[in-house]
């Protein structure tokens, strides 16, 4: 069996996931000497024997008690695949993960984990302003299943949630947790220690209270929310990891425990990724630091002249805080930096903010983020437009704001591009 953990370390040395990152989990003797792991693009696979094919079937689904180093043998591609599963330990590295599934959207990883761990009766608290499409799963979609579904404030933190369980009666009923921190598309910041701390009060012998971080915004680089109390750490790998605009994917980490389960889910619903994104990915992963480091740069500098700016009533980012600012401490002791996801409102409402928009020439008028070109976007009438206007104004989303996630152009360029834009409002 090929020792992951020995290929972790050069002696003494713990290595870094930016040294591992082009080779973990792989090795070149399984593909004719191939540096990089090939595109196994294969629907199933041999077994040696059909006792072998028993046995794989009855560890795959549990059957039999299994060592949990020992990998599953290969099946089939809906439940694993190689340019899946080195993908999957090269994932866990930056988060310091026992493990990691992943799907074909980040919309497939929340739902997969919801839908593994809650029941009808069942409760789960989500932080708000999420992700629209998280928002709609949570207030539409679970409560159709008989799942209880209440929402706190993000900036309320680990307050709100004691609010919200206090208010609902839940020592019984609460199951999960979930915190979506930066939130999109307003950057406020959870503390998750104090939202693992909640868990554990409201946990029992039998009940143990899940806590999950959409940790899409700053993740894997900026911020590793297992290590702050979180049971699993969820991202749309479309975003930063993908980080191209050219893949839509999902992931899933944590304890061995927890994501078997989740992955046991994905086996039936069919949702894992397919061999290609699972190369785009690894190769994506290669540069994740570079990128974000460099997209971060830019993004201090853009935020720097928007807050300047006569026609920008607000900048929501995160490297912006300073001390005695809601969310201060929690970016000091959760974060390493700040991202490049700006929020800013400009004077006026939706349609100066929409001119603003149709103005652009370099940043591109598009949802989504994360990705090497800057985009930009009216949250309230785009990604977060199924939320009722009202509700949008109570979780800080307004008609006045635009969010921009920033990418690799140059700094002066995206500054030159937003002054004229910002002209036109
Ligand atoms: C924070 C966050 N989580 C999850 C998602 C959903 O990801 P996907 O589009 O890959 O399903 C998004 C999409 O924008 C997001 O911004």
């Amino acid at each position: 069996m090929w020792d992951k953990k020995a290929k972790k370390k050069i002696g003494d040395r713990e290595l870094m996931p930016e040294s591992l990152m082009m080779s973990y989990g792989y090795r070149p003797d399984w593909s004719e000497g191939a540096v990089k792991a090939p595109i196994f693009a294969t629907s199933t696979f041999v077994f040696e024997t059909a006792e072998a094919g028993k046995e794989f079937f009855a560890r795959a689904y549990g059957l039999v008690e299994s060592d949990p180093d020992d990998e599953t043998g290969l099946i089939y591609s809906r439940l694993n695949n190689p340019s899946l599963e080195i993908l999957e330990d090269r994932l866990t590295l930056w988060d310091g993960a026992e493990a990691a599934a992943v799907f074909t959207s980040g919309m497939a990883a929340i739902s997969t984990t919801a839908l593994t761990f809650l029941r009808p009766g069942d409760l789960v608290v989500f932080s708000e302003p999420s992700y629209g499409g998280t928002e709609h799963l949570f207030h539409e979609v679970l409560p159709q299943m008989g799942i209880e579904v209440a929402c706190f404030r993000s900036s309320d933190g680990a307050a709100g949630i004691r609010k919200v369980l206090e208010e609902e009666d839940s020592r019984d009923k609460l199951r999960m947790i979930c915190l979506e921190t930066p939130s999109n598309p307003t950057n406020d910041l959870v503390d998750i220690e104090a939202c693992a701390r909640v868990a554990r009060e409201y946990s029992t012998g039998d009940r143990k209270v899940l806590l999950t971080v959409d940790n899409t915004f700053l993740g894997p680089v900026f911020q590793q929310p297992l290590k702050h109390g979180a049971d699993l750490v969820i991202y749309s790998l479309t975003k930063y990891v993908g980080g191209h605009s050219d893949l839509i994917a999902g992931a899933v980490l944590g304890n061995r425990e927890y994501v078997d389960m989740v992955k046991g889910t994905r086996t039936f619903f069919g949702n894992i990724a397919g061999p290609f994104t699972g190369f785009l990915l690894m190769r994506s992963l290669e540069t994740l630091k570079v990128r974000m480091v460099q997209e971060t740069e830019h993004a201090e500098k853009l935020a720097a002249y928007l807050i300047e700016h006569p026609k920008v009533a607000k900048v929501s980012y995160l490297g912006l805080l300073k001390e005695g600012d809601e969310g201060y401490e929690v970016y000091r002791t959760h974060c390493t930096g700040p991202g490049s996801m700006i929020a800013f409102e400009v004077h006026g409402g939706e349609e100066e903010a929409f001119r603003f928009l149709n103005a652009l020439k370099l940043i591109k008028l598009a949802v989504s983020l994360g990705g090497t070109e800057s985009l930009a976007e009216h949250p309230g009438a785009m990604t977060h437009s199924d939320i009722p206007r009202e509700d949008q104004k109570k979780i800080g989303i307004t008609p006045a704001m635009v969010r921009i996630s920033v990418g690799l152009e140059d700094p002066d360029d995206l500054i030159a591009d937003v002054a004229q834009a910002l002209e036109a409002v």
